[in-house]
C-alpha cells in the first residue's frame, strides 16, 4: 500500500486496534495523528513505534518531517472532537483519512444499565463518530478534496451480544450511518466503510482473556480457531484507506475468523 503524502487521524490509538492501525498506516508512508483520552503513556508508545518505523516506509519514501503527533481528546465530547481535528489540521496542514476507532463497552444486564453508562457508550461509539465525521467532511469540503473514512465497527453491528445492548445499538447505528453517508458523500469523492472485527486480542477483552472457561467457549465458536490480532484488522484498514479501494463505499467487511456466520449442530 502506498499512502505517501497522506495524513490520517486515528481516534483511540494509544493501544489495541487503534495503535496497530497507526503503525500500519505509517508504514505505508502516511503521517498520523495519534489520539488518546486517558493513556498518554500508550500514545507516547505508539508515537515511539511510529518514529522507529523510520526507513521502512513504502519504497523507502518516508516522510522526512515528523511523521506522528499525539493529541488528547475525549471522543464522547463534541467540543473536544472539534479541537482534535482543528489541531490535527493545524499540525500537518490537512487531513485525508479518518479512522473512527475509539470505542467502549460496558457489561450489564439490560435491566441494570444506568443512564450514565448508556450515555458513555453511545457518546463515544456513535455520537462521537457522527461529529468527528462531520467535522472531517467540512474540512474536505472547505479544501475541495476527496477523502476516506473507515469506521471500526464490530460483528455486533449484526450479531446479538447479550448484556451489551447499548454497545450493540451503537454498532447497529454505525452500520446505518455508514450506509447513509456513503450515498450522501459519494458526490464529494468521499468513501466511508466499516471494518467489523470479531474477537481480537486487545485490552477491551482483558476480562475475557483472563477467564479460561469463557475464552475456550469463544474459541470453539471461531471457525479459524484463534483470536484475531490487531494487525489482522489494521491490514484491511490500510487497504481501505488507499487509492486501491476508491470504488468501495457503504459496506462492512468482517475480520472475525468466521465467527459471525458460524452455525453448527453438534
Ligand atoms: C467486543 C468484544 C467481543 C467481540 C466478539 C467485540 O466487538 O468488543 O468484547 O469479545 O466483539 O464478541
Amino acid at each position: 500500500m502506498n499512502l505517501n503524502g497522506k495524513v490520517a487521524l486515528v481516534t483511540g490509538s494509544s493501544q489495541g486496534i487503534g495503535q496497530a492501525v497507526v503503525l500500519r498506516l505509517a508504514n505505508a508512508g502516511a503521517k498520523v495523528v495519534i489520539n488518546y483520552r486517558s493513556h498518554p503513556e500508550g500514545a507516547e508508545d505508539t508515537l515511539a513505534k511510529v518514529e522507529a518505523i523510520g526507513g521502512n516506509c513504502f519504497m523507502a519514501q518516508c516522510p522526512t518531517a515528523q511523521q506522528g503527533y499525539t493529541v488528547k481528546a475525549d471522543l464522547g465530547n463534541v467540543d473536544e472532537i472539534r479541537q482534535l481535528i482543528a489541531e490535527s489540521i493545524q499540525h500537518f496542514g490537512k487531513l485525508d483519512i479518518l479512522v473512527n476507532n475509539a470505542g467502549i463497552e460496558k457489561h450489564a444486564a439490560f435491566w441494570e444499565v444506568t443512564e450514565a453508562d448508556y450515555d458513555a457508550v453511545m457518546n463515544v461509539n456513535l455520537k462521537g463518530v457522527f461529529f468527528a465525521t462531520q467535522v472531517f467532511v467540512q474540512h474536505l469540503l472547505t479544501t475541495q478534496r476527496s477523502g476516506k473514512i473507515i469506521n471500526i465497527s464490530s460483528v455486533h453491528e449484526e450479531l446479538p451480544f447479550p448484556n451489551f445492548t447499548a454497545y450493540c445499538a451503537s454498532k447497529g447505528g454505525m452500520k446505518m450511518l455508514t450506509r447513509n453517508l456513503a450515498i450522501e458523500l459519494a458526490p464529494l469523492g468521499i468513501t466511508i466503510n466499516n471494518v467489523a472485527p470479531g474477537a481480537i486480542e486487545t485490552p477491551i477483552n482483558t476480562k475475557l482473556l483472563n477467564n479460561p472457561e469463557k475464552l475456550g467457549a469463544l474459541l470453539n465458536n471461531i471457525p479459524l480457531g484463534r483470536l484475531g490480532q490487531p494487525n489482522d484488522v489494521a491490514a484491511l484498514v490500510t487497504f481501505l484507506a488507499s487509492d486501491d479501494a476508491d470504488y468501495i463505499t457503504g459496506t462492512t467487511v468482517f475480520v472475525d475468523g468466521g465467527l459471525l456466520w458460524n452455525y453448527q449442530e453438534q
